[in-house]
């Protein structure tokens, strides 16, 4: 097996949120040659074409995070049937300047949670397109779409549902086929 290191994107900023709980427990049931790293985005400041000729350190280094890892895992709470605001303006700064997009065929999926039934399904079909656009290759299935319930995941990520763990192994295995599937294509093609 290929040792991999993925990043992690968390789409909210919220000191409770259930979203960054589930990006914890990813980290915690990675399989061995795994690794799981956050790629943050809390310090970006607002995207503005402006700043295309001078960008902020912070978000060089947000692009230089998504280029040094082997795929990308976007974990996303769903604001108004979409993604959030701070996800979109993240995805922005990834996107530009024109022509230097970080996520050109870089190997990605989404998953998050919420108390709805439907577990951020309409944010993730909007969160997809874009990374279509981006020309990312996103994977499919499993879908990533998981219902909160209280207690689901405890601070530190420890999952207190067997089913709910289960899950999330096999939809790591799945995203790590997927990574080491485009590993083998040159970047370019
Ligand atoms: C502005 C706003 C919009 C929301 N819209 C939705 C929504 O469209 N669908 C949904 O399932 N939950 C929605 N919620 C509830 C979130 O799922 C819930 O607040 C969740 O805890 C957010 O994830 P987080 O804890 O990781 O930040 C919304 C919450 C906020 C604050």
């Amino acid at each position: 097996m290929t040792d991999r290191t993925i990043g992690y994107i968390v789409g909210s900023i919220s000191s409770t949120s259930i979203n960054r709980k589930l990006a914890k427990a990813l980290a915690r049931l990675a399989p061995e040659g795994t690794t799981l790293v956050e790629i943050p985005i809390a310090d970006l400041p607002f995207y503005s074409v402006d700043l295309d000729g001078d960008f902020p350190q912070a978000a060089v280094d947000f692009k230089q995070a998504i280029a040094d890892v082997d795929g990308v895992i976007i974990v996303t709470p769903e604001y108004s049937r979409s993604i959030p605001g701070v996800l979109k303006n993240a995805l922005d700064w990834a996107a530009r300047p024109y022509g230097q997009n970080a996520f050109d065929h870089k190997p990605t999926a989404v998953i998050g949670t919420s108390g709805s039934p439907i577990g951020t399904a309409a944010a993730q079909q909007h969160l997809k397109a874009i990374l279509s656009h981006f020309n990312a290759p996103t994977l499919g299935q499993p879908e990533g779409f998981v219902q909160s319930t209280p207690g689901l995941f405890s601070d530190e990520g420890e999952v207190m549902n067997d089913a709910t763990a289960g899950f999330l192994v096999g939809y790591l295995e799945a995203f790590g086929a997927l990574v080491d599937r485009y590993a083998r294509v040159p970047s370019g093609v």
